[in-house]
């Protein structure tokens, strides 16, 4: 199947004036900071005032586009050269010269990083581009199959002038669900507010509460322009507009219009048709998401402010006493000697080799150290640095660097080396990730592999990374603004011709937002600065840093260590996911935030980052006990789960109020005995692609309802998390989809079923979240246990929802497990793997019960725990234990299984059950039903007539053996 690669350049139409437009497609013509209405018309658009605020009320003519100079009457775009021409009479661009004559499959600038260079993926659906002319030359992406169309341009709106690039497209569902990073008020986006939203990396943290200012949401750390749109018959389709220069969407009326100030139109288009084929297709492009070492994925605490090894070892001593599940522990640049990457401070930090030792061998614990990117100019690893010609973001020309400030430092005065100012004292300069030759990268991982033999840390935590430059300013050439500290501000030239890169025609939202003094390089770099070897300037890739950097700490990571280790890094872009995780940044301990951080990690698995989660309890300000309670409850289900906060707020570990560290305890538990399921999630994810948290919407795309739903969401397919993220609640309102059949996982009705629909569920501070099995899911499960080290040591457990089929008779699930060291680097293709798969599949009926297990895979050298313990939901008939089975022999399950006809909760437990390790490549447990005596000799009237003269039969029987006794 196909999906389209746009490369397009295009140009503005003749537009006349009184060409008005209808509201649901307006295109804004005054996006910048000029909103003189008396400058509308000068502009040539069109002034409307008698509207809604939310709609642009001075907007393009209809028909602001190109026109076409040799479309054929064959219309197909796909392999065409299409020239396109700029008419004199046509509406200007506000913001430069559009270029006069353009080709459709011209190149310039574009992302520099690794995409699949295929252009066609496996579909089953496949899409057609079209192009038309009217007035203006327009195209239309359309579903081959059901003539939909996901792309349609005609509404006009094309500019592409050097610095101002716009393309509208009307949409055909409001059903769209993406863009970021961005806080969102809910996860289906809303057309009706004409909202924007901008996307250029910044170290900004998320405010929650105010989302959206005057309608634009602000950009935060990472960018990911994708997003997942259905049709009106609630097929899928994803679209990504691949660019790395500051940019923002306006999403409003029926349309999206996307405005980028650099580069190149670049659109994909998958074609699904459901969510997660989208996903999937996605990551054919960008790669598919990392897969984390097991531990990751328990739990993990930080803080920022601890202020030596021993507050360390004591909070994780009181995690442990709890008995609260934790496999991670932390260290801030608190650490970190003078703030200086790769050292540690050698008196209240002495004892950090000696802990991260500790950690190991006597917690079974790993130890995540912080690694900022911006390196001091002045010690030993710059000094290494520059003998190795590793480079960092620097001045394009000599004439531009304030030589004052770069002859204060030996090691680099007569460089071009762009300074900064972070969290050292003295100035710091910017690795190039993006170097053309590997020295920089392989002086990083050496940096890492230096440092691992004095500390042995097992993951790393990149932070900083948009870059984040504190205090940079505009050069003034008249006056100089320097100050004399230790380390002078940067200052970005803002006259001649040197201003473009750092004062563009359009300054986009990222800039418009921090009202007139915000400008691009605002709390990072100067936009004149380049990287990769003086190839880039960061006016156009500065949105990739994060990724940059996430590549090379990837591999710095597996090196030091030499196993599989991971990173989470603040910034990201498409395809980070194949590199690293992400947390959320730096939220502030608002129920806001709580909320928003649900709708977050949703959508960085859209992106292809499953690896993510939120600040638990919140980073900002001081928490409160309901909070922190709330937050480790929900946050038990993000694949990243990691309490941390800020410097000079109260401690908020869980141990703090003993109700939290009880919840935090239950939350932990559950998760851990629930791991080997998210495991194979992110394990499928790995090898196929695909998402770990789910939106419903996933699942049931035909549920209107669920559209609206942006607070619950699911584990896979199988698994419903409804959180409490209100306060002063004991209960939660909830959907539960109704094509589906649901049974309770949390305390209320445990393995009982629930009715589907709206519902109130109750969920008091000692309880569980609200969790609820899909009926005809197995999920493999494992005994938990302080860590994921030890737990892995467990018996395995499988947990059987039935789907019970009145019909046929037959309830039946289904699941698989993926299973291997957890801690060892795969090989780059992971199908070459060493790791066990596994498909479970359960079949009763009144007669028996029969458990398969099939090894799909096998691994070498690894031995399995026993599958020790089957529960199953929904169970209808009573079994007879002495009847139990493996493989045609006897095996005794009588000791410890039970079986409850009221609830129909069948237990199977006994020690060794079922050896994954001996024999395979199926195992087949077969347990048979109490059967009524002859119940086989009068199978010859009606279903419901036999089953009768059953449940007749066994009481009777009963009652005989009471009489008798
Ligand atoms: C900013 C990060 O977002 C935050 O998590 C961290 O604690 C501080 N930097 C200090 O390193």
């Amino acid at each position: 199947m196909v999906f389209l690669l746009l490369p397009l350049i295009l140009l503005v139409s003749t537009i006349i004036c009184d060409n008005s437009v209808d509201e649901k497609y307006r295109i804004n013509c005054q996006p910048g900071r000029d909103k003189d209405p008396n400058n509308c018309t000068k502009l040539g658009c069109i002034l409307d005032t008698s509207n809604n605020t939310n709609i642009p009320l001075c907007y393009f003519p209809a028909e602001t586009g190109y026109i076409a100079s040799n479309l054929s009457n064959n219309n197909s775009a796909t392999d065409k050269q299409i020239i396109l021409q700029k008419d004199s009479n046509s509406v200007k661009n506000p913001f430069g010269t559009d270029f006069s004559q353009l080709n459709f499959t011209c190149r310039r600038y574009r992302p520099p990083i690794s995409i699949a260079d295929s252009t066609t993926i496996n579909s089953s659906e496949k899409l057609t581009i079209v192009s038309t002319q009217n007035k203006i030359w327009s195209f239309s992406v359309i579903r081959n199959s059901t003539g939909a169309k996901i792309w349609d341009t005609s509404l006009g709106g094309l500019l592409f002038a050097d610095q101002y690039i716009q393309i509208s497209t009307i949409v055909p569902t409001d059903r769209i669900y993406g863009f970021g990073e961005n806080i969102h008020p809910s996860l289906k986006h809303d057309f009706s507010q004409f909202r924007t939203y901008a996307m250029f990396a910044r170290d900004e943290a998320p405010d929650s509460k105010n989302p959206l200012v005057n309608n634009v949401g602000k950009n935060l750390y990472g960018v990911h322009n994708f997003y997942i749109g259905f049709e009106g018959d609630g097929k899928a389709h994803g679209v990504f507009f691949f660019n790395s220069n500051a940019q923002e969407v306006t999403i409003g009326g029926n349309a999206i219009t996307y405005r980028t100030i650099g580069g190149q139109i670049e659109v994909f288009f998958f074609p699904g048709p459901t969510p997660e084929e989208v996903v999937k297709q996605y990551q054919q492009l960008i790669g598919t998401p990392i897969l984390p070492p097991y531990w990751a994925l328990g739990f993990q605490l930080c803080r920022y402010g601890y202020q030596n090894v021993s507050e360390i070892r004591d909070v994780v001593e009181r995690m442990k006493a709890a008995g609260i599940p934790q496999d991670v522990q932390f260290s801030d640049i608190d650490y970190l000697n003078q703030y200086e990457d790769f050292s540690y401070n050698n008196d209240s930090f002495a004892d950090l080799p000696q802990f991260a030792k500790d950690l190991h061998n006597n917690y079974s614990m790993h130890l995540t150290l912080i690694f900022d990117p911006a390196i001091e100019v002045d010690y030993a690893p710059m000094n290494r640095a520059i003998n190795a010609d590793a480079k960092f973001i620097q001045w394009p020309r000599a004439d531009l660097v304030p030589t004052d400030t770069q002859n204060r430092y030996p090691l680099i005065k007569n460089t071009s080396i762009m300074l900064g100012k972070v969290w050292p004292v003295r100035n710091v300069a910017f690795p190039d990730f993006l170097d053309t030759e590997p020295k920089t990268n392989n002086w990083w991982i050496n940096e890492f592999m230096l440092f691992h033999n004095q500390v042995e840390f097992d993951g790393a935590w990149i932070d900083m990374n948009e870059p984040s430059n504190f205090g940079t300013k505009f050069r003034n050439s008249t006056t100089s603004t320097e100050k004399d500290d230790n380390a002078p501000d940067l200052e970005c030239p803002k006259v001649g011709n040197d201003s473009k890169w750092d004062l563009p025609p359009y300054e986009t939202q990222a800039s418009f937002f921090y009202g007139n003094d915000g400008h691009l390089e605002g709390k990072t770099l100067c936009m004149i600065g380049k990287w990769g070897r003086n190839k880039y300037y960061l006016y156009d890739s500065k949105s990739l840093y994060g990724w940059a950097e996430s590549f090379a700490t990837h591999k710095a990571i597996r090196n030091a260590t030499g196993k599989r280790g991971i990173s989470i890094s603040r910034s990201t872009f498409p395809s980070s996911g194949k590199y690293a995780g992400h947390w959320l940044g730096d939220n502030t301990a608002r129920w806001e935030d709580l909320r928003s951080s649900v709708i977050g990690a949703q959508e960085f698995n859209i992106f292809g980052i499953p690896y993510v989660g939120s600040d638990i309890c919140g980073f900002g300000q001081n928490t409160t006990e309901e909070l922190c309670l709330r937050w480790q409850q929900m946050g038990a289900f993000h694949s990243f789960s990691r309490n941390h906060n800020d410097k000079n707020m109260a401690p908020q570990d869980p141990t703090r109020w003993t109700t939290v560290a009880a919840a935090a305890k239950k939350a932990n538990l559950f998760r851990y005995r629930h791991l080997p399921y998210l495991y194979s999630l992110h394990f499928k994810a790995s090898l196929f692609g695909g998402t770990v948290v789910r939106p419903l919407f996933f699942e049931f795309p035909a549920d209107d309802f669920v559209h609206q739903i942006s607070y619950q969401f699911l584990w896979g397919s199988s698994m419903l998390i409804i959180p409490v993220l209100e306060s002063n609640k004991t209960t939660v309102d909830g959907y539960l989809p109704s094509t589906a059949t649901w049974y309770s996982l949390y305390d209320d009705g445990y393995g009982q079923k629930v009715p589907n629909g709206n519902s109130t569920f109750t969920a008091p501070w000692d309880s569980l979240i609200p969790v609820f099995l899909r009926a005809g899911s197995i999920l493999p499960r494992q005994t938990p246990a302080q860590t994921t080290v030890l737990a892995r040591k467990n018996r395995f457990e499988v947990v059987i929802g039935l789907n019970n089929d009145a019909v046929n008779g037959h309830s039946i699930a289904n699941g698989e497990l993926y299973w291997d060291d957890g801690d060892s680097i795969p090989p780059a293709d992971l199908s070459m793997h060493n790791f066990y798969s596994f498909i479970f599949s359960f079949d009763a009926t009144s007669q028996n019960a029969t458990f398969i297990i099939t090894k799909t895979k096998t691994a070498t050298n690894l031995s399995l725990p026993a599958v020790e313990n089957i529960e199953i939901f929904g169970y209808q008939w009573t079994p007879d234990f002495s009847t139990a089975t493996l493989n045609g022999n006897s095996t005794d399950i009588t000791t410890l299984s039970t079986y409850n006809s009221t609830s129909q909760i069948l237990n199977i437990t006994a020690s060794g059950l079922i050896n994954l390790n001996n024999g395979g490549p199926t195992w087949t447990f077969v347990l048979a039903n109490n059967q009524p005596i002859q119940t086989t000799t009068h199978t010859n009237g009606g279903g419901g007539a036999e089953k009768t003269f059953t449940i007749l039969l066994g009481f009777f029987i009963l009652f005989f053996v009471i009489v008798l006794n």
